[in-house]
């Protein structure tokens, strides 16, 4: 883990040259080292700056930025993620470079080529000049061209997410012409980094919609064919940006918690709500039952009995359908408590609906609707906290 003094950057405002960290993700790029080094270090530019390879590679990519780091004058960091630690993938691996990063800029670039090294470190200090936080290359305006991104049918794939990506974002992505590139220079004090979790390939996108009020430039490039080895790009990555594009859209309908995040109170309410839709059916059932279609017990009876019922059922799909995931305390505590909360409310219930029976004359099965509506909020609130507080 990274400490927050590690992540905090220096700025020319402390007296020191502001620093360019150039982020490379690589995953199997041994091929592509040399060459990209090579070009990084040619374009040598007024910015002092460093290299930071995040290694996700089986091959001897490593190796190769270790014996370039030892003979070459470009200063070079790599950060290597074992098999089990590679959370996030592409995405993941950007994330832990913003968080390593020495420079307040950084630059994300792929490792193969496609990104034109020359134009790395500039690409930061058109932002710093400009004095705005993120500077986009784009493939799709001016002099942009991304014939070198492969196939007609990933360029249209590509085509297709951007568009999708920009109408359901057009705040944050409408203004961007092509927030899918893989090749851009953020001033990372201008990120929360603690709010990204980037998944796979589209960190930019991720940065744009998390991070609404940045101000951006566009800087247009072409796109070069991959220079060694193959692309990463899969189905699994398409479904993975689907999934992003949802997550990212109802963002807002979740909350923090200690360990991670869950639906907020508005989603829980309407989720225990349609859950007590359902309890309410199988409680009047049971009252039904027992009071009216068959047994004819007393009602307050039977008003017990449907509790009962009603409350396991409830319990069961609460457990289920509202609070998924991880939970407080062990189930059977749970249990008890929304058991002794659900007869809490019984208590209030049963005066109630002998009130609206014997006094009001009311029908049975709809007195005890209105009975359970009414400590239904009372319910859900006092569940919400007390069973499954976060
Ligand atoms: N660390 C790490 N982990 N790096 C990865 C991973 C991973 O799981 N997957 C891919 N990379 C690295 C590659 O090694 C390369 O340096 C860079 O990320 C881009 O991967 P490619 O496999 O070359 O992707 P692409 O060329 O198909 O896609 C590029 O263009 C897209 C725009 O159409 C990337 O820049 C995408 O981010 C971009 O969206
Ligand atoms: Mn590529």
């Amino acid at each position: 883990m990274i400490s927050a003094a590690q992540t905090k950057r220096f700025s020319a405002a402390d007296g020191r040259e502001p620093l360019v960290t150039v982020i490379v993700p690589t995953r199997n790029e041994a091929g592509n080292i040399a060459p990209l080094l090579e070009r990084i270090g040619r374009s040598r530019t007024a910015s002092s700056f460093e290299v930071l390879f995040v290694d996700d590679s089986d091959d001897a990519t490593p190796e190769r930025v270790a014996e370039y780091a030892r003979d070459g004058d470009v200063p070079i960091r790599i950060v290597h993620r074992a098999a089990g630690e590679r959370v996030g993938g592409l995405g993941g691996a950007v994330l832990t470079g913003l968080r390593v990063a020495r420079g307040c800029w950084a630059v994300i670039m792929d490792g193969d080529l496609q990104h034109p090294p020359e134009l790395a470190v500039p690409l930061a200090e058109v932002g710093i000049s400009r004095g705005i936080d993120l500077v986009m290359a784009t493939r799709r305006v001016g002099s942009g061209d991304a014939s070198g991104l492969g196939s007609r049918s990933r360029r249209v794939v590509s085509q297709v997410s951007n568009r999708t990506a920009k109408l359901i974002f057009p705040r944050s992505l409408g203004p961007a012409s092509d927030p899918m590139s893989g090749f851009f220079a953020v001033r990372i004090d201008a990120l929360d980094l603690d709010e990204l979790r980037p998944r796979g390939f589209k960190i930019l996108m991720e940065l744009l919609v998390r991070t609404p009020d940045l101000r951006i430039a566009e800087v247009p490039f072409t796109m070069a064919e991959r220079n060694a080895g193959t692309s990463k790009a899969s189905l699994t990555e398409g479904t993975t940006f689907l999934g992003n594009l949802l997550r990212l859209r109802f963002r807002g309908f979740t909350e923090h918690t200690g360990g991670g995040r869950r639906a907020n109170v508005l989603v829980r309410g309407l989720l225990f709500g349609l859950v007590g839709l359902s309890g309410i059916l199988v409680n009047t059932a049971v009252l039904w039952y027992f009071s009216i279609g068959h047994f004819e017990i007393n009602y307050l009876v039977g008003a017990i009995i449907a509790t009962e019922a009603s409350t396991l059922w409830l319990f069961l799909l609460t457990e289920t359908l509202v609070y998924h995931g991880d939970k407080p305390g062990s189930g059977l505590s749970r249990g008890a408590r929304f058991f002794l909360i659900n007869h809490i409310g019984l208590a209030i219930r049963l005066p109630l609906l002998a009130l609206l029976v014997n006094v009001a004359g009311m029908a049975v099965l709809w007195a005890n609707l209105v009975t359970l509506l009414v400590t239904f909020a009372l319910r859900f609130f006092v569940t919400d906290s007390t069973v499954y507080g976060a």
